[in-house]
């Protein structure tokens, strides 16, 4: 019965959760209102604000999972990939509470938690739940990477492809500030999406070989687009905002899915899951939905609090490992380019 406690601090969340037996007691997130104002996340305000709300969080963790410290039985914390000050935030908390408490540590790469996320249980013996089976495939698209992962058990993954540039979630952030969207914008082009018309403008989608994603070439094509349609009606953006919002998000999604279904295709894969935070997109889950119908696939999204970054699922990464005996020394260090 290993309780599990997690802790995230790989970019501008602060998170900590409490796992028993896979069971989910409690899942803490402070986020970080300090980045909106300058447009994207700033390292060393986000390192500084981990060190603010670290001990909250984790205090509010125990206090509402109504687990006593001595009851923990290791210690699971992000290792990387992430920024290293934030990193060495949560990284350091860890190895202080394993050391003090005299209980092991577990360091897990954020990218396999994201996609273990799936497994993140409210009930012991997952009862009214359906989970992927293994092998899966998992399309991983947050504001730091865009991954095509096979899956072949809760320890073993294989980066079919990937970004070589951008990130998905980049994509939509990039692009919301170029139309003057606040930070994060992804969520507002969704909701301006929903409004508009998918056909209105057309965007090139990258054309690179293989597996892997680009999606730098978008951004620049939107800002010529935007810069020269003000250039013949400066009230263009108020205009046609939700045909562009609704345009770029049809492109992003439809390059994500080509890959996706190249990749299942290749593979021969039929249970498909979505991590990270994009995979909050209306569009994206939507389309995923009708493409694994036609596709004849099982397809899995995780609710969306367990999308976006979260210490549930550093937990409950933390749990596989800890059911193989996998823990890490007093001497481990942040990885800020971990690979999976
Ligand atoms: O996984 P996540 O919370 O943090 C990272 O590890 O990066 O992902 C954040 C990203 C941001 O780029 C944000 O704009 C995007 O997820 N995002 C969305 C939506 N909700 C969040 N993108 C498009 N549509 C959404 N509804
Ligand atoms: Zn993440």
């Amino acid at each position: 019965m290993p309780v599990i406690l997690g802790i995230e601090s790989s970019c501008d969340e602060t998170a900590a959760a409490l796992v028993k037996n896979g069971k989910l007691l409690a899942n803490i997130v402070a986020g970080q209102e300090v980045h909106r104002q300058w447009g994207g996340v700033i390292p060393e305000l986000a390192s500084r604000a981990h060190q603010q709300h670290i001990v909250p969080v984790i205090d509010q963790t125990l206090k509402e999972s109504k687990i006593l410290p001595s009851e923990i039985d290791a210690v699971a914390f992000t290792r990387g990939p992430g920024l290293l000050g934030s990193l060495l935030v949560g990284t350091s908390f860890a190895k202080a509470f394993a050391l003090a408490l005299g209980k092991p540590l577990i360091e897990v790469n954020h990218m396999q938690a994201h996609i273990l996320a799936h497994f993140i249980r409210k009930t012991e013996d997952g009862s009214g739940k359906t989970e992927p089976s293994f092998p899966f495939l998992c399309l991983t698209v947050s504001g730091g990477h865009t991954q095509l992962v096979r899956a072949e058990d809760p320890y073993t993954f294989r980066v079919l492809g990937e970004t070589i540039d951008d990130a998905a979630g980049e994509a939509f952030d990039k692009t919301a500030k170029i139309l003057g969207l606040p930070y994060p914008g992804g969520p507002l082009i969704d909701k301006n999406a929903v409004n508009g018309n998918a056909d209105a403008f057309h965007f090139p989608e990258a054309n690179i070989p293989g597996l892997n994603y680009s999606f730098s070439g978008l951004k620049t094509s939107v800002m010529y687009f935007v810069r020269d349609e003000l250039k013949k009606d400066e009230k263009f953006l108020e205009k046609r905002m939700n045909d562009i919002c609704a345009s770029v998000q049809f492109t992003i999604i439809k390059t994500l899915l080509h890959k996706l279904e190249k990749a299942a295709d290749a593979e021969g894969i039929k249970s498909i899951g979505l991590a990270g935070g994009v995979s909050a997109n209306s569009g994206l889950r939507t389309a995923l939905t009708v493409l694994g119908k036609k596709k004849n696939w099982n397809t899995f999204i995780p609710p969306f609090e367990y999308c976006t970054d979260n210490a549930a699922m550093i937990a409950m990464a933390g749990h596989f490992k800890f059911l193989k005996g996998e823990f890490a020394d007093q001497s481990v260090s942040p990885l800020p380019r971990y690979h999976l």
